[in-house]
């Protein structure tokens, strides 16, 4: 059992570790992305108590498993329901400083997720810029980067929301896009210690090229690219108060989405929603 913090104190049941989480720890613990795996049967957030551990120093590649959230987080300020049966986890990453790039490490870790769930579960998976995970026309996972200074400089904290064994009452209905879970798509029960595994291995890989840099970067971005739904086809993408209509042309080397506009003017999103996703007409 590995328990830490506040949290500890603040639950009623105690923290029994699944037995898949101690697998997990002596497959992926020599990883540079999961050095440290810490499990919680319920916290508020990963997120948030990833940067309570970015202020206690926690070490590169601290990870942090719970079986459920009380207040979940999405991106954009949204809420993200996380029932039992999902994988709630956040990683603590201090990228050398000039490259806190949080576009990239979210670009990473889609990846990682797509190939993990073609790999691990083999449902065809599709990337939803910026960061949702599609199988079979529904979300299967969410991501959330988040970039916080602590002592030894800046870390990312990358979340994930994973509905992996999550039943279908407990899906939200509240997504802009409709939630899906791994294990009602496929009909049976995925195991936690495999999904994970195979996902830390391919998210160390592609963290591992980002920190190569351009060339890395370029292999990365192309890997993208094969997951991504929307490229070449006509979109609507909210960022902020605005909107714009056009088609996803491509994700350029910062991981904006390039979008040419009905009018030929060309517009990178950094952060925004794609509301629909089209064909285009002749
Ligand atoms: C999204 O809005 O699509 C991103 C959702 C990210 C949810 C994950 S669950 C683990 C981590 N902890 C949180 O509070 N949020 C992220």
């Amino acid at each position: 059992m590995t328990s830490h913090s506040r949290y500890e104190r603040d639950l009623s049941l105690p923290d029994i570790e699944p037995e898949w989480v101690s697998g997990l720890r002596k497959k992926v613990g020599h990883l540079r992305v999961a050095k440290e795996i810490f499990y919680y049967r319920q916290v508020d957030s990963t997120n948030l108590l990833a940067r309570e551990l970015v202020q206690q120093d926690t070490i590169n590649g601290t990870v942090i498993i719970s079986g459920t959230q009380t207040s979940g987080r999405g991106r954009l300020g949204r809420e993200w329901t996380s029932p039992p049966g999902g994988i709630w986890v956040s990683l603590v990453l201090y990228p050398p400083h000039q490259q806190t790039d949080l576009s990239f490490i979210t670009i990473s870790a889609s990846v990682a997720v797509a190939r993990t769930v073609e790999k691990v579960v083999g449902l065809k998976a599709e990337i939803k810029w910026p960061n949702d995970i599609i199988s079979e026309g529904s979300k299967v996972c969410g991501i959330l980067c988040e970039l916080v200074s602590g002592p030894s400089g800046w870390a990312i904290i990358v979340g994930i929301g994973m509905n992996l064994n999550v039943e279908s009452e407990d899906l939200p209905l509240t997504e802009t896009y409709p939630a899906g879970s791994l294990k009602v798509l496929l009909g049976r029960r995925i195991s936690e210690e495999r999904f994970m595994e195979s996902f830390f291995h391919d998210f160390n890989e592609c963290y591992s090229d980002f920190l190569k840099g351009s060339q890395g970067k370029t292999k990365l971005l192309d890997q993208w690219r094969r997951y991504a739904n929307m490229l070449g086809k006509k979109i609507i993408v909210k960022f902020g108060e605005k909107q714009v209509e056009g088609i996803a042309k491509d994700v350029d080397e910062k991981g904006y989405l390039v979008v040419e506009g009905l009018d030929g003017t060309t517009t990178r999103v950094m952060a925004g929603d794609v509301l629909r996703i089209g064909i285009v007409e002749d």
